[in-house]
């Protein structure tokens, strides 16, 4: 049954063969299944360009991922696959299609969206940000003063923030260092006063990065931005066409905003602003690592699109991925999901899928609008390892929730490290292997007796173990492996949102709180109190004005 007649997911036979099975395997033990078959780790892995993924620490047996395949097969994930590639309008709440593949296509790839190949639009667009980078990294693009460019401060929110900045934080090693990158994205002033400290006006350039170029945060930052530049270098508007670029869908509104556009990059509707930051809004990554080095980022991307493709489903990584999560979350009561990258240049990696997975699965309507009455997307969160050990990784070991979690980590560290600092990788991977060892197998209570523990503290220190970890693992963190590794969770997001039988495009619940928060902020300032407003936010901003005198 293809994507269009399927029935509700939970009444489909493929689903109910899968609680079945989950009630059968009853208190499933990872102990048991490695002991009982000594080829699992072998079998349960699988490479994906430069990235080798070992799902063998989950709790699934040959039977569950066969009756997960046949939930994908039945739920139409391979043709719904297929339209997003052939650029159908698979976001249909918004009636629009999802091209984010398009974005790293290869020059002579041919895609059409009504009938117009939007390939050569995306190299175009690549070329003139490769001038444009090189020009400000070699010093061409002057400022208004004629000063070469030191500093770049994107401004943007969301997926016009997550991803350049991630990115940036993640390519590091790679980076100009010359350079001074720095991200906006907080609407509190304070966001953008720190970014600001130290830098010279006349050595500055403002990247404004917003897909729809009306986003309220974006807006009133750029503009407090362009009134910074211009008192500082006390020149009158005509400074803002060297100190200011929009990479944007919306030319008007950049025309508006004054920023000339000939010095606008574009994007089109068909990329989210969660999977855009290869599109334009790559722009200050670009300028800080070079475009050489932002193509080997979307060959990296590409990569596991094709594998995404045409990898059969039993090898197909975000397929597996995907379909774990969803085994969790329906039978398992999974409420969230950590991804735990052991390499500090990840820092900001689960931040990024935060919005790719949340904003994205976060849905609670199917695709016909009807409630679903299966979970969808987990709550997704994370920080770099080691750090987390020390947090909270008690609960994860001894709490009485289950947490599925990535690890990802490098058999190389970044180069550039003292031979002293790199040495420490060691150390850093040693504790990734053992946190998964620990998960999976934990400490059982003879093992603590045979210690010698006393018998009052043996079930403190006992371990149940049998928490699932995927092990993501990868030779060194290059371009092309972030973009694989990006690519990775896009495709994972992308398959449970089709077994899920959501639209994983649009984001419809991030619009109330806009529109309330519009109507709220004249009260704040001392106008009238908005009409409707509810007992308790009516206390809240009363109690505001009197702390402001208002
Ligand atoms: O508020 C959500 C959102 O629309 C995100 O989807 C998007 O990435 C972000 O705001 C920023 O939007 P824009 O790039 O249009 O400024």
């Amino acid at each position: 049954m293809n994507a269009e007649g399927r029935g509700r997911l939970d009444h489909m036979p493929q689903w109910q063969a899968l609680a079945r099975h989950r009630e059968e395997l009853g208190e499933v033990r990872l102990r048991d299944l490695f002991a009982d078959d000594p080829g699992r780790a072998e079998r349960y892995g699988v490479r994906v360009g430069d990235l080798y993924l070992d799902y063998s620490k989950n709790l699934v047996t040959d039977e569950t991922l066969r009756l997960l395949g046949e939930l994908a097969g039945a739920t139409g994930v391979a043709e719904l696959r297929d339209a997003m590639f052939r650029g159908e309008r698979i976001n249909t709440t918004e009636n629009r299609a999802v091209l984010h593949t398009a974005l790293r296509a290869p020059r002579e790839a041919v895609i059409e969206v009504d009938g117009e190949d939007v390939v050569p639009a995306v190299h175009a667009v690549l070329d003139r940000m490769a001038v444009f980078a090189q020009a400000v990294r070699s010093g061409r693009w002057v400022g208004h003063t004629g000063r070469r460019v030191r500093n770049v401060v994107n401004i943007g929110i969301g997926g016009s923030d997550l991803g350049p900045a991630m990115a940036f934080e993640a390519l590091r090693a790679y980076t100009d260092r010359e350079l001074e990158v720095r991200f906006v994205s907080n609407v509190d002033g304070a966001d953008l006063h720190e970014a600001l400290q130290g830098l010279d006006p006349a050595e500055t350039l403002f990247v404004v990065a917003s897909k729809t170029f009306t986003t309220i945060e974006t807006i009133t930052n750029a503009t407090s931005a362009k009134n910074w530049l211009l008192a500082g270098l006390g020149a009158g508007k005509e400074a803002v066409a060297k100190h200011f670029v929009a990479l944007s869908t919306n030319a008007e509104a950049v025309g508006e905003f004054g920023i000339d556009t000939s010095n606008m990059f574009e994007f089109w509707d068909w990329v989210g602003g969660r999977y855009s930051y290869d599109s334009a809004i790559g722009l200050s990554l670009m300028i800080a690592i070079g475009p050489d080095r932002f193509r080997e980022m979307l060959d990296g991307f590409r990569t596991v699109d094709t594998h995404f493709r045409t990898a059969p489903p039993g090898e197909n990584a975000p397929l597996l991925l995907g379909l774990l999560g969803i085994w969790y979350g329906a039978f398992f009561d999974a409420q969230s999901h950590a991804v735990l990258p052991y390499s500090h240049y990840l820092s900001k990696f689960p931040a990024y899928l935060q919005q790719l997975d949340m904003e994205s699965n976060g849905k609670s309507v199917d695709r016909q609008g009807r409630p679903v009455s299966w979970q969808t997307g987990p709550v997704v969160w994370g920080t770099p390892g080691t750090n987390g050990q020390h947090a909270y990784f008690q609960l994860l070991h001894q709490g009485t929730r289950l947490v599925p979690a990535d690890l990802i980590g490098f058999a190389r560290p970044v180069p550039g490290l003292s031979p002293e600092l790199a040495a420490q990788h060691d150390l850093l991977m040693a504790n990734l292997f053992a946190q998964g060892q620990a998960l999976a197998f934990g400490k059982a209570q003879e093992e603590v007796r045979a210690e010698g523990v006393p018998e009052e503290q043996v079930p403190h220190r006992t371990f149940r173990g049998n928490r699932p970890t995927t092990t993501i693992l990868a030779d060194e963190l290059t371009p092309s492996v972030l973009g694989q590794l990006v690519a990775l969770y896009e495709h994972k997001v992308f398959v449970q949102g089709a077994v899920w039988d959501i639209d994983s495009f649009d984001q419809w619940g991030v619009e109330l709180g806009k529109v309330l928060a519009k109507r709220v902020e004249p009260a704040l300032t001392g106008g009238a109190e908005p009409a409707g407003l509810d007992a308790s936010t009516a206390a809240l901003v009363a109690r505001y004005r009197a702390l402001r005198g208002r």
